[in-house]
This record gives structure tokens, C-alpha cells and sequence, in this order.
């Protein structure tokens, strides 16, 4: 049987590899990209697109039906940075088109669906270090509450309606592709084009602020590699703790001065410190690691190295 997968949100940061990974895989006709915008040159032209409102569940069930889609990837959200200033519009959002998408797949209108959890699921009380798989969560942002709901409904639709959803909780991503989309870790990207186009930048989080990280590609084969893995191997259908690396905007800008010397970093924390301060420094990812056998493979020198050479 022919698979013709859906990508909702795929003009944003992780969208845009996914649906261009996908379509090299699959064929560029088997994979439909759609978002609320048009998306850059290169996702534009390698397939079909549609413009779709992922809150709107007839116009979904619409492309779904007229391209015969069998899997779905939902990348549309609004992020942790934004959705502290739209509440309301990001609960509706994120919530809304998680059930739409899970709707259809209850009512077996598709087969598997795959939906990004965050790391912002975690909270002030969650354990720093090494955060394990099941813990205290308490997540304090509209974001993080929203995806810890997610979570929950994802385990729910799972266990109740037997929908095949998969889920990781994506660290910060970094990619040189596509520009972040308002989240807490944008820093980690802004910060490689600020320091090949002026030399310096100013950091919108504490010098000491260790995060989880990911370079994108990374993230990406993470992504398949839960999607290709069997059912039956997949024992966490709330989201897996996902991790490659994690660093401070200190130790990022030393990596980056080990390329370009005259590099200069200062630091202005913004209403974006208060959310980082809530999130885990390191991520234990042992369960995705047995389970479906994740093995990350950039760390930080690897990550900087790639970002000044593709954006050079
Ligand atoms: N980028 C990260 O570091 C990161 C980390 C953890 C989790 N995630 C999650 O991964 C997913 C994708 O993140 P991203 O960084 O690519 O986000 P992004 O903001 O770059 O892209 C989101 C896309 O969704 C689209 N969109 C917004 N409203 C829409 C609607 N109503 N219907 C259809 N499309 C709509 C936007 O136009 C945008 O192209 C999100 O669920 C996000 O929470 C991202």
C-alpha cells in the first residue's frame, strides 16, 4: 500500500527538515506540507502544499480524505517565549489541533500520528540533573502546561482508543535551515548568525544557564527512528526524554571564539531567564535509548563547527 503522510506546521523550524527529509525518503508526491504561511523556496518547490488551519478539524479531514493520508506529523504550536503573552491563543492552539489530529485517528481515518512533547513539561520541583523519564513535572509556563496536557491525552487516546501516537520531548533545537519560531532556546541559534554577521551578541539568558540541546538533524532521525520502530517496542505513549547535549550561553560562545577569536558575548536576561529557570540542565534518556535504541551523535564542538561552515 502506498503512504502518503501529512506534515501540519511544516513551514517552521522543525517542520521544514522533517517534510524535506521525508520527501527524499519517500518521493516528493508522498509527502504534503501545509501550514497557515507559505514556507522558503526549497519546501515550496519540492512537493505539494496546502494552506490549513490545524484548529480547522473539517478543512484536516478534508486533505486527509483527498490525499489518502495514512501518517501525520503535527508540528504546528505556538512556543514557550510567545505563548506567555498569547495564553488563550496558544492553550487553544496547541490543545486543539493535538485533538483534532487524534480524532481522526480514533475514528481511523489515519494510522499513526506523530506529535512533539517539550521539555518544558518540567517544572521548578522537577530533579535538575539527569531528569528522569517519570518524575515530578509541574511544568509552570501555558507552553509547558499545555504539552504536559498533550502528554496525557496522547497516553489516553493510547491506552482507550489504541491510536498509534508517538512522541518525543524535543530539547532546544538548533538547525541553520530555518530560523526558531519563540522559543526560550532561540539564543542557541541567533547566536552563530550574530557572530558571523557582527562578531558579538547579547545573550537574552544568564551566562550560566545550562540547557538541554540538540542539533537538528539529530532530532530528525530521532523522529523517524521512533516512527520506523515497531508498536510493540514502543512502551512510552506519553513523550520519550530525548537528549544529545546541554550547555550554558557561556560555554556556546567559547566554542564559537575557538572559531572566530574576536567573538565577544554580554548578557541582558530577559522574561525568557524566569521560564529557563524552570527547566531541567540534562535529560536522562535511557528509556529511548533501550527501547528504540536512540544513540545522539553532535555534541557542541560538532554542532558549532557545522552551524559557521553551513551559515558562512
Ligand atoms: N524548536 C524547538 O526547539 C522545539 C523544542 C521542543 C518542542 N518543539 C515542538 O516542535 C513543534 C514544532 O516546533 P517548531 O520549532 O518547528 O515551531 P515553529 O514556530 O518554527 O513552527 C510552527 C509552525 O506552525 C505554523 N502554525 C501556526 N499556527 C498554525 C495553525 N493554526 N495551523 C497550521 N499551522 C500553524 C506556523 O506558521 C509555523 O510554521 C512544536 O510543537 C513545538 O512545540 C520545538
Amino acid at each position: 500500500m502506498q503512504k502518503y503522510i501529512l506534515i501540519i506546521g511544516a513551514c517552521g523550524q522543525i517542520g521544514t527538515e522533517l517534510t524535506l527529509t521525508l520527501r527524499q525518503r519517500y518521493g516528493n508526491d508522498k509527502v504534503i506540507a501545509s501550514d497557515i504561511r507559505e514556507g522558503n523556496e526549497s519546501l515550496m518547490e519540492s512537493g505539494p502544499f496546502e494552506i490549513l488551519d490545524a484548529t480547522d478539524y473539517d478543512a484536516l479531514e478534508e486533505v486527509v480524505a483527498y490525499y489518502e493520508i495514512s501518517e501525520v506529523y503535527l508540528m504546528a504550536a505556538m512556543l514557550s517565549a510567545t505563548a506567555e503573552k498569547f495564553p488563550m491563543r496558544a492553550w487553544n492552539l496547541n490543545m486543539n489541533s493535538l485533538f483534532n489530529v487524534l480524532n481522526l485517528a480514533k475514528e481511523k481515518k489515519i494510522d499513526k500520528v506523530f506529535w512533539p512533547s517539550s521539555i518544558a513539561v518540567f517544572g521548578a520541583n522537577t530533579p535538575d540533573t539527569l531528569t528522569p523519564q517519570s518524575t515530578i513535572m509541574e511544568p509552570s509556563t501555558v507552553y509547558g502546561i499545555s504539552k504536559q496536557s498533550g502528554e496525557r491525552w496522547c497516553n489516553y487516546y493510547h491506552n482507550k482508543f489504541h491510536v498509534d501516537v508517538r512522541s518525543i520531548r524535543y530539547p532546544g533545537l538548533i538547525s541553520w535551515k530555518t530560523m526558531p519560531g519563540g522559543g526560550t532556546t532561540d539564543y542557541a541559534v541567533e547566536i552563530y548568525h550574530k557572530a558571523l554577521s557582527e562578531k558579538k551578541y547579547t545573550c537574552f539568558l544568564r551566562e550560566d544557564t545550562e540547557l538541554p540541546m540538540m542539533f537538528m538533524d539529530d532530532a530528525i532521525r530521532a523522529t523517524l527512528e521512533l516512527m520506523d520502530a515497531p508498536a510493540e517496542d514502543i512502551k512510552v505513549r506519553s513523550a520519550y526524554n530525548l537528549s544529545a547535549m546541554s550547555f550554558t550561553p557561556a560555554q556556546i560562545a567559547d566554542s564559537i571564539k575557538s572559531h572566530i577569536p574576536e567573538f565577544e558575548i554580554s548578557y541582558e536576561p530577559d522574561f525568557r531567564q524566569a521560564i529557563a529557570d524552570t527547566w531541567p540542565s540534562s535529560i536522562d534518556d535511557s528509556s529511548a535509548q533501550t527501547e528504540w535504541g536512540w544513540q545522539p551523535e553532535f555534541d557542541l564542538e560538532r554542532t558549532t563547527s557545522e552551524m559557521l561552515e553551513k551559515l558562512g
